[in-house]
């Protein structure tokens, strides 16, 4: 049974990573979803490859920091798919512990990053989404307030 039949979700930084496979996720799943990024090329991409998928998305550009942006992408996603039931607000940059962008962080400083999960490797974009779509879905429906963390094991330590 698939969780989102009929249902839209809205996903910022869906352009890329972890934003990017949740789109694919949800869609997978029947939801209609707004692909919302800065990067508007991106963003059109992620549709693409949710259309090709056989789903249906819109993108939709948007900074997760301008409130103004943001109403006018929950409208345009409300106009276009004529509901709105669940955000992924994942939209961010990935810094290491010293505030440095992970792109720019040095191969023995990525090693060392690695070195702390339990698990001995960083998430593949797709493992960090499957927890948003669980998250989201009816699945969850007795979670309440709880923090889930997917993180290889980082904090249990
Ligand atoms: N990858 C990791 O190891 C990791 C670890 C911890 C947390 N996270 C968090 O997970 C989220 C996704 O990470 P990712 O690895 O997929 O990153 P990514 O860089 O691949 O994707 C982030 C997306 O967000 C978009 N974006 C950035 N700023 C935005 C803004 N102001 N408004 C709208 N869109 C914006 C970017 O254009 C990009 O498409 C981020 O919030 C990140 O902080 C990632």
């Amino acid at each position: 049974m698939i969780m989102f039949q009929g249902k839209v979700a809205f996903i910022t930084g869906a352009g890329s990573g972890v934003g990017r496979a949740a789109a694919l996720a949800f869609a997978r799943e029947g939801a209609r979803v707004a692909v919302v990024d800065l990067d508007s090329a991106n963003a059109q991409e992620t549709v693409h490859l949710v259309q090709a998928a056989g789903g249906h998305a819109v993108s939709v550009q948007a900074d997760v920091c301008q409130a103004a942006q943001m109403e006018s992408a929950v409208h345009t996603t409300v106009e276009t798919f004529g509901r709105l039931d669940c955000a992924f607000n994942n939209a961010g940059v990935v810094i290491d512990e010293q505030g440095h962008l992970m792109a720019a962080v040095s191969p023995e400083e990525r090693e060392r990053i690695i070195a702390m999960h339990p698990i001995g490797r960083l998430a593949q974009a797709e493992e960090v989404a499957e927890a948003a779509v669980w998250l989201c879905s009816n699945r969850a429906s007795f979670l309440c307030g709880s923090i889930v963390m997917v993180d290889g094991g980082y904090t249990v330590q």
